[in-house]
């Protein structure tokens, strides 16, 4: 596994691959990985010939600077999961390279990115738009894969692919979950044992309660701070939180299992 910090040696190296032909998966994250990230990995391993993966905790994507700084940072065990999975390249850059322009320059998306998750965070799927081009540039991949987890990043990435007319396929890859339901999310490790308990709730609560509303009653009275919940598109839609931790979920509609 080769670990790339420099945007300009990576590139070399995409172009070697691109003249021998060999097709690449891409996989961007902000570390702090799990199964749900390997998840994406393994897909790509199995669907190109090369998978990078990179890692970067986008601070523009960040409302609340108090998330940011207590973004968990574990790059040495991230690095070693990625060798066991077998990833050929991990690309780490640094803020100074990404954000040249000082984020002068960004994507706006003016519909779905205002409402949902967009609502409670505002500027946020600009943000994440605006680094998912540039990574997306300096990939070069083939394709390129995202969580089902973060539904709406995932529909407005695929909308942004189109628009722009990236060459770029992206691959959503369903959400990984605990044995009793809850998503995995690098956040889970800052619920308390007791909060860890009530959170596989939200799941439950998304999936089997008849309407949105009753979704939102039910889990205020379990104690959650609800955001939203929402159905949109045969999807309920749903961000909660438990303490200091948020978590966003979502559902298809009809699919109670
Ligand atoms: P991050 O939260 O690290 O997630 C990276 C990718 O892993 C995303 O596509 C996300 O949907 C996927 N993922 C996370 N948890 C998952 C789970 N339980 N099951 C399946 N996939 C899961 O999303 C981001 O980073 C950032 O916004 C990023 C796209 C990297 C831009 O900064």
């Amino acid at each position: 596994m080769t670990v790339f910090q420099s945007l300009s040696t990576w590139r070399q190296e995409r172009l070697c691959q691109a003249r021998a032909g060999l097709t690449l998966g891409f996989v961007p994250t902000m570390g702090a990985l799990h199964e749900g990230h390997l998840s994406l990995v393994r897909r790509s391993r199995a669907e190109n010939d090369r998978t990078l993966v990179s890692i970067f905790v986008n601070p523009t994507q960040f409302d609340d600077p108090k998330d940011l700084a207590q973004y968990p940072r574990t790059l040495d065990s991230d690095l070693e999961m990625l060798q066991r999975e077998g990833t050929d390249f991990v690309l780490v850059p640094t803020e100074m390279d990404l954000y040249r322009d000082g984020f002068r320059f960004r994507v706006t998306e003016t519909q779905l990115s205002k409402t949902l998750e967009g609502a409670h965070r505002p500027g946020h799927f600009d943000a994440v738009l605006t680094i998912v081009l540039k990574l997306l540039q300096i990939a070069e991949a083939n394709r390129a894969y995202f969580g089902e987890k973060d539904w709406q990043q995932l529909q407005l990435v695929r909308g942004m692919a189109d628009a722009f007319f990236l060459r770029t396929d992206i691959v959503a890859c369903a959400t990984v979950r605990e044995a009793d339901g809850l998503a995995l999310s690098s956040r889970n490790r800052r619920l308390t044992p007791a909060d860890r308990q009530k959170a596989a709730q939200f799941y439950r609560t998304l999936s089997t309660a008849p309407t949105a509303e009753a979704a939102a009653r039910a889990l205020h009275q379990q104690g959650f701070m609800v955001d939203y919940i929402d159905d949109h598109e045969g999807r309920r839609l749903g961000a909660v939180r438990l303490g200091t931790v948020r978590l966003i979920d979502n559902v298809l509609l009809g699919d109670c299992s």
